[in-house]
């Protein structure tokens, strides 16, 4: 009840309960359609969906990937009725060296070519060609030019400063600059010139050995590879996996990878000068001199938060298709400004640069700028960054430049710090800051902690951390925010990617949800809730913000779900087209 007692202007809607069915939830006067579900044909020769999870990788070459997670819509000539919209597919689920629903309810045994194939095809981008149809229903145009899959075997570019370094050079590739994939597409971001960006998180996860000996250098342990096998087990079928064959082949990975969607037949960039991390998202902004900023978080435990200044300027329709391979990088220290316990302070951005750190131009470990960026987590832990608790996407609000980071949960924090103020944090936190003077290039912020997430139904003493901010009650109490976007009006929406078990510590919190918030009052509200064992990622609007297109990942991850298709069915990562009844602007 208490979420809705300060009325908030930008909130227009009325707040729905938890829910632990396995259906979408959404606030009155809404309706959430699935769309384009994991198997979808994409091609006029694409095969159809198999109902029992059995097409093969010829087939998942031609269809929609799965594990939806950032999305973008790229309108045509302006549309708020056609467009391209540009889904990510980040994994496929897997656990203890099997596979969870991709071959349908056999799982990955025996383990086969076919099947690693598959696998990868499963991951990386689809490009879909979209509009309303003349009943106003969303639809795919299947035969579309602009049609396109990406996966863990298109070709693709390094580009930058580090392209051509010897940490890139492998056997199939002695000039260290042409790979094949992308691989764990998580967040995502877009460029005032239109083009895409897909960030690579966890792709430690498709390496292995089958060599039986844990060779690993210090970096791979940095980046968490595999000591001997992967979960995902291709090394057993592509030899590049194997650490042991291809050592730098896994330096490939964890870029931030550029895509023009408006041409099908433009090769991927794999951006180096914005550093090799986990990357969740990227959020773009201009300075105040028109330089292109990237913030960007890298989720694992105790890592960072980055961002990267352009050298060059944004040209309004001029060529900026140089302007992501020169400029600096950063990353973030939060520093305890003022009192103690009162979750503000301010902080600086620390240069990663060979020449302008002095750490990083003594430490004999980076021979080069190049090595700085192919082992960037190894220079941030030399300059003393601030260890987050896992940072998760990145959102920069549209008016003010206040830029919005979510820190999903830290289970393993030892020591709390003032913007990870909790030990153990199960909930997680968004931490907010602005840059000196407004300007996004600023090498120094203010911050604050926008909303400290909890559980006041487990914890009624509001002095405990653990029953969450003010502006956490028992009717909008949520875990692990990770996805985070703001709508042109300046809501925030906030989707879970958390505990479902709806007990112990997760009491009354339900299945994961999204939420949104009024960035002034801090006032949040539920608005919509997803299916058992999912979590809710990836956010985009068509520019008159009346359609808003989500994610539903990994529904049904440990077994217990069979959405969107319902009965005994394998359960589908799906897209969900949300529209207003009466047309009108979502959340308004
Ligand atoms: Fe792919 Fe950190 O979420
Ligand atoms: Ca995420
Ligand atoms: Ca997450
Ligand atoms: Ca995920």
């Amino acid at each position: 009840e208490g979420s809705n007692e300060q009325a908030s202007s930008l909130l227009g809607f009325s707040a729905i309960p938890i829910s632990t069915d396995d259906t979408v939830k959404i606030a009155a006067g809404y309706t959430a359609a699935v769309f384009a579900p994991w198997g979808t044909p994409l091609f006029a020769d694409a095969p159809a969906w198999k109902t029992d999870g059995g097409g093969d990788a010829a087939a998942q070459a031609r269809q929609v990937g799965d594990n939806h997670d950032g999305i973008h819509f790229f309108p045509i000539d302006g549309s708020s009725a056609e467009g391209l919209l540009v889904v990510n597919h980040e994994y496929t689920t897997v656990e203890g060296g099997n596979y969870i629903w991709l071959f349908g309810a056999k799982g990955g045994k025996p383990w086969t070519a076919d099947k690693t194939a598959k696998a990868m095809n499963a991951h990386g981008v689809s490009v879909i060609h979209i509009a309303r149809n003349s009943a106003g229903k969303w639809e795919i145009k299947p035969g579309s030019r602009y049609n396109r899959r990406i996966t863990a075997s298109t070709e693709m570019v390094l580009t930058g400063p580090a392209a051509g370094n010897d940490l890139l050079k492998t056997k199939a590739d002695p000039g260290g600059t042409r790979v094949l994939g992308t691989l764990n597409n998580c967040g995502n971001g877009w460029t005032p010139w239109d083009t895409y960006l897909t960030c690579e998180e966890n792709f430690n996860n498709y390496f292995g050995t089958t060599s039986g000996n844990d060779s690993r250098t210090a970096a791979q342990k940095r980046y968490g590879l595999a000591a001997k096998s992967s979960d995902y087990r291709w090394e057993e079928f592509v030899d590049r996996f194997d650490y042991a064959k291809e050592p730098n082949e896994s330096n490939r990975y964890g870029w931030i990878v550029e895509i023009d969607p408006f041409d099908p037949s433009s090769t991927p960039k794999k951006r180096t000068a914005l550093g090799r991390i986990k990357h969740e998202n990227a959020a773009c902004a201009l300075s105040a001199d028109k330089r292109v900023v990237i913030y960007m978080g890298d989720d694992q435990r105790d890592d960072y938060i980055y961002k990267f200044v352009s050298e060059g300027i944004y040209q309004e329709g001029g060529d900026n298709s140089a302007l992501l391979d020169a400029g600096k990088l950063y990353v973030a220290r939060f520093d305890d400004g003022r009192a103690s316990d009162d979750f503000m302070g301010v902080g600086v951005w620390i240069p990663l640069d060979k020449t302008a750190n002095a750490t990083l131009a003594a430490d004999a470990r980076f021979a080069s700028q190049a090595e700085i960026l192919v082992n960037t987590r190894l220079a941030a832990d030399a300059v003393g960054a601030t260890k987050m608790d896992r940072p998760e996407w990145v959102s920069v609000h549209p008016a003010s430049g206040e830029v919005y980071v979510t820190l999903t949960n830290n289970d393993k924090r030892a020591a709390p710090d003032a913007a990870n103020p909790r030990a153990a944090n199960i909930y997680g936190q968004i931490v907010r800051w602005r840059e000196a003077g407004g300007d996004a290039a600023a090498t120094s912020f203010e911050w604050d902690i926008f909303v400290l997430a909890g559980n006041p139904v487990k914890y009624t003493d509001r002095g405990d951390l653990k029953s969450g901010s003010a502006n956490i009650t028992a009717g909008n109490t949520f875990n692990s925010p990770d996805g985070l976007a703001f709508d042109k009006a300046g809501r925030l929406w906030i989707q879970t990617d958390g505990k479902y078990s709806n007990s112990g510590e997760y009491e009354g919190q339900g299945n994961n949800q999204m939420l949104c918030a009024d960035p002034a009052s801090k006032e949040i509200r539920r608005f919509f809730v997803g299916p058992r064992e999912c979590e809710v990622t990836g956010i985009t609007f068509t520019p008159d913000s009346k359609t808003m297109f989500i994610n539903i990942q990994h529904p049904g991850e440990e077994g217990d779900s069979h959405w969107p298709d319902g009965g005994d069915s394998v359960p589908r990562s799906s897209t969900i087209v949300i529209t207003k009844d009466d047309g009108g602007v979502i959340g308004s």
